[in-house]
């Protein structure tokens, strides 16, 4: 039996790794580790919180205390650092807690694992940390061309610089210890239990209370699309075949603009759900600070090496997920009931 020990589990992307993973083996044993901050979320665990195979502990990542007994107590082999601060917007407000957990909690765990996990040696078999990193680190395309895995960094915001600086970090052990790693550069996700303040969400919450839909600048960047699940299926074939060291990229040429993603959401709710809800809801706001304008991924290699293909279509995906929204009133009212009224003020106050 297999022990994964899943950090950032209640949020948006690690909770959905979580039920992808419970479905699909019945001989595995997953840690949640989750620091509960605003992003953390155990209501998207809330069906399977009694599975025997599951366990819930409450911590920060960048606690090398908490994560020595975590190591010490289980027979780890698998880590999957999903815990991040993940938000562009608020990174560029407060850059400073994408320093200390997106890159110095990196490093924690990095450390933890590797003393954890070296012997005489190298390493023991069968172990493996992986990070889950984004396309953000490569920066902003023009109209053309996309991300390869030899594409350089050049990141932009505080976000994706915190993001890169960990993926170097990551590098640093595989070229110096030899540390069974990989790493993972996904696109832009949706699908259920994502926090209200990224795009997709936020649009579909908006629609449905008739609030201002705030689109940043022309409307017109980019971002490349792919369903959740998508990704987490792509992570267990790379914790499970992907040579250790060995980056890949994920994604599935899904490119839209952000307009195109707005208006295709109001559209099914004003022919769905609500037809007064239209077009005249959207309000063009002040543009992102340094907003990157593309992002798109060739995913080449993990089709060719690990046969990893996208299962869902965006026109599939996307009324999946309005109706996972619609269908999740309670998740929706819990979210917006704790902070979020006083964040979203904050931010779209000047806008
Ligand atoms: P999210 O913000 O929804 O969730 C982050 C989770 O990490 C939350 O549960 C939060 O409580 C936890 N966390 C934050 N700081 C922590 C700390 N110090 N210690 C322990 N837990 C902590 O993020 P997400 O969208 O699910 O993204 C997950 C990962 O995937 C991130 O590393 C992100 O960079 C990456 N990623 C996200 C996307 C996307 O589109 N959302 C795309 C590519 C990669
Ligand atoms: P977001 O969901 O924050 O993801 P990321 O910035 O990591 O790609 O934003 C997606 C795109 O949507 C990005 O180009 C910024 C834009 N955007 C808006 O136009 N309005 C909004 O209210 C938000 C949250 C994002």
């Amino acid at each position: 039996m297999k022990t994964y020990l899943v950090t950032g589990g209640a949020g948006f992307i690690g909770s959905n790794f979580i039920h992808y993973m419970l479905k699909k083996y019945s001989d595995i044993k997953i840690i949640n580790y989750d620091k509960l901050t605003y992003a953390g979320n155990l209501e998207n665990l809330k069906s399977i919180s009694k599975n025997p195979n599951y366990i819930f502990i409450q911590g920060d990542i960048c606690n090398r205390k908490k994560l020595q007994q975590l190591f010490q107590k289980y027979d780890i082999d698998y880590v999957i650092n999903f815990a991040a601060e993940s938000h562009v917007d608020r990174s560029i407000r407060d850059p400073e807690v994408f320093v200390k957990t997106n890159v110095l909690g990196t490093v924690a765990l990095l450390d933890t694992a590797k003393n954890a996990w070296i012997v005489q040696n190298g390493f023991k078999q069968g172990k493996k940390y992986l990070q889950v990193s984004t396309d953000e680190v490569y920066g902003s395309l023009g109209s053309e061309g996309y991300f390869t895995e030899k594409t350089p960094l050049d990141s932009h915001s505080p976000y994706s610089s915190s993001k890169a600086s960990a993926d170097l970090m990551v590098k640093a052990y595989f070229d110096t210890y030899k540390m069974p790693v990989n790493i993972t550069r996904c696109s832009n996700n949706y699908g259920p239990y994502q926090f209200l303040e990224k795009l997709i969400p936020l649009v579909i919450n908006n629609c449905l209370n008739k609030m201002h839909i705030p689109v940043y600048g022309d409307g017109l960047n980019i971002r490349d699309w792919l369903y959740v699940e998508d990704h987490c299926k792509a992570i267990d074939m790379v914790i499970h075949s992907g040579p250790c060291g060995e980056v890949y990229n994920i994604g599935g040429h899904n490119e839209r603009t952000n307009i195109q993603i707005v208006k295709t959401i109001i559209s099914y709710i004003h022919d769905n759900v609500d037809s007064s809800v239209g077009e005249r809801l959207i309000k063009y706001v002040e543009d992102r600070k340094g907003h990157d304008r593309r992002y798109g991924i060739d995913p080449t290699k993990i089709k060719d090496k690990l046969g990893w293909y996208p299962e869902t279509k965006f026109e599939d995906g996307i009324v999946k997920t309005i109706k996972w929204y619609l269908g999740n009133k309670d998740w929706m009212n819990n979210v917006t009931s704790g902070d979020y009224k006083k964040y979203y003020e904050k931010m779209y106050k000047d806008k």
